[in-house]
């Protein structure tokens, strides 16, 4: 099909394979995968829907996918986070791609319907947030007479996912439970997919297997973690250049999010405190040397509030209007329900420029908002670099072979990667930056109970 992709300009492919080019240097555990499974290509066959952060990072996933044998379309899993130019080379290097940064709700839901049209519909999901695994489900629900689901929208984002399956029921009847009964697997990139699946799973509506990326370890550990602590200080820098050496930042959630995004405020001398609901989290953070407090007790004081929790109404109406003037408000977690932004909505909003704007509260005190409250790590950065993406990567890829090749060995249910796949992944990013690993000899092996080889750790070891 000519142009089967709806992108920014693409014009700007050239400089998106400019950077590709760069980032395939830093991705090796991609590029050994292409090594290793070029010529057997265990994806043939496979038809991917993809929805996720439309970034270089992602190209060379998606270029690593159709290395492997695999049909793709994709689409961007966040309004805010394509790079155009990435999106332009991959779709002049002929895969379907629709995402374009600051495109809008409807067109979301638009663009990743167009990403399931392949001429006999996909077999695969590569999920982020799982969207694309929520179209499906909600529209097959929708199209077996629940009506009711689709009575009474509660939110802007959810009026626009129902607009967009009546228009799909509408244009091709039964399309839906179709897909449903078709897909043979998804992969799921981040903590709130991950929690999204697993609801689905107690509540008997998981039609597929489903692999937990974010669990493996070479990705919570490190993209969750090392990840934001690279990428929300530089979101928050080119969004507002301002000093934050000194200034008081609060991170709400301790997590491996929150343990990244803390570490990287604190890495660009921010006075940094933690707000948390979980004991082991707050005590962890504490021990960590952090401040543990009460939002309450310090919105009045801060200059900087990042949410990383993957919870709702964190940062309410009622912590903004305390907030004092120029304060800077931002989420990294998945999803813009952190922040009440929609109680800002009726408020004077001044847009500074793209994915910055400054809001004034009723008492005169203006409030600086990154990305809508959307993650601003992406929506105001360029996401994670290049390296750690490759570790959350290579677990991707892994899981969709897995699933291609390996699925009838698998319930309808939520599974992690084994172990020795785990340490596969860390063991190929080793070499790149120079990293030399000790071998057990056979005694000492046989006295940890384990391998020269590994697993190194039992099923319950938490690193
Ligand atoms: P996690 O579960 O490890 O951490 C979340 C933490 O927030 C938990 O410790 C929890 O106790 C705490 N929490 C929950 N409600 C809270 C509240 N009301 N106040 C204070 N703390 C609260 O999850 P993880 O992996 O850190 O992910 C967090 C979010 O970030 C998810 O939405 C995930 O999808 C997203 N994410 C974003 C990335 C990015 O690049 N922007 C990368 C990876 C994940």
């Amino acid at each position: 099909m000519a142009n089967d992709y709806i992108v920014k300009d693409i014009a700007l492919a050239e400089y998106g394979r400019k950077e590709l080019d760069i980032a395939e240097t830093e991705m090796p555990g991609l590029m050994a995968l292409r090594e290793e499974y070029g010529e057997s290509k265990p994806l043939k066959g496979s038809r991917i829907v993809g929805s996720l952060h439309m970034t270089i990072q992602t190209a060379v996933l998606i270029e690593t996918l159709v290395a492997l044998g695999a049909d793709v379309r994709w689409a961007s899993c966040n309004i805010f986070s394509t790079q155009d130019h990435a999106a332009a080379a991959i779709a002049a290097s002929g895969v379907p791609v629709f995402a374009i940064k600051g495109q809008s709700l409807v067109e979301h839901w638009d663009y990743l319907d167009k990403s399931f049209m392949f001429e006999d519909g996909p077999n695969l999901i590569l999920d982020d947030g799982g969207d694309a695994t929520l179209y499906i489900l909600l529209g097959a629900r929708v199209e077996q007479g629940e009506d009711e689901l689709i009575a009474i929208p509660k939110s802007e984002e959810e009026e626009a996912i129902f607009a967009q399956i009546k228009k799909r029921m509408a244009a091709s009847p039964g399309w839906f439970t179709k897909m449903r009964t078709q897909i043979v697997g998804v992969s799921e990139e981040t903590t709130t997919g991950v929690h999204r699946l697993y609801d689905l799973k107690k509540q008997g509506q998981l039609p597929f297997p489903a692999i937990n990326v974010n669990d493996s370890v070479t990705k919570s550990k490190f993209d969750n973690k090392y990840g934001c602590k690279e990428s929300l200080v530089d979101g928050i820098r080119r969004a507002t250049d301002t000093m934050m050496a000194g200034k008081v930042a609060v991170v709400m959630g301790y997590g491996d999010v929150g343990k990244g995004s803390a570490a990287s405020l604190r890495g660009a001398g921010a006075r940094v405190k933690v707000t948390e609901v979980d004991p082991i989290c707050a005590l962890q953070a504490a021990m960590d040397g952090f401040e543990v407090v009460l939002l309450e007790d310090v919105v009045a004081d801060a200059d900087i509030f990042i949410t990383t929790t993957g919870n709702k109404d964190v940062i309410r109406i009622e912590h903004m209007r305390e907030m004092k003037d120029m304060a800077i408000v931002g989420n990294i977690g998945h999803f813009d329900n952190e922040i009440q932004v929609a109680a800002l909505k009726n408020h004077k909003w001044t847009n500074i420029k793209e994915q910055v704007d400054m809001i004034e509260m009723p008492n005169g005190n203006r409030l600086i908002l990154l990305s809508e409250g959307r993650l601003l790590n992406l929506g105001n950065a360029t996401g994670h670099p290049s390296f750690v993406m490759s570790a959350s990567f290579t677990n991707q890829v892994l899981a969709q072979i897995e699933l291609w090749t390996r699925g009838d060995n698998y319930e309808n249910d939520v599974y992690i990667l084994p172990k020795h796949l785990d340490e596969k992944v860390a063991r190929l990013h080793l070499a790149k930056i120079g990293v030399k690993l000790t071998e057990l000899n056979a005694e000492q092996a046989a006295y940890i109970g384990v391998t020269p080889e590994g697993p190194f750790k039992p099923e319950h070891y938490r690193y």
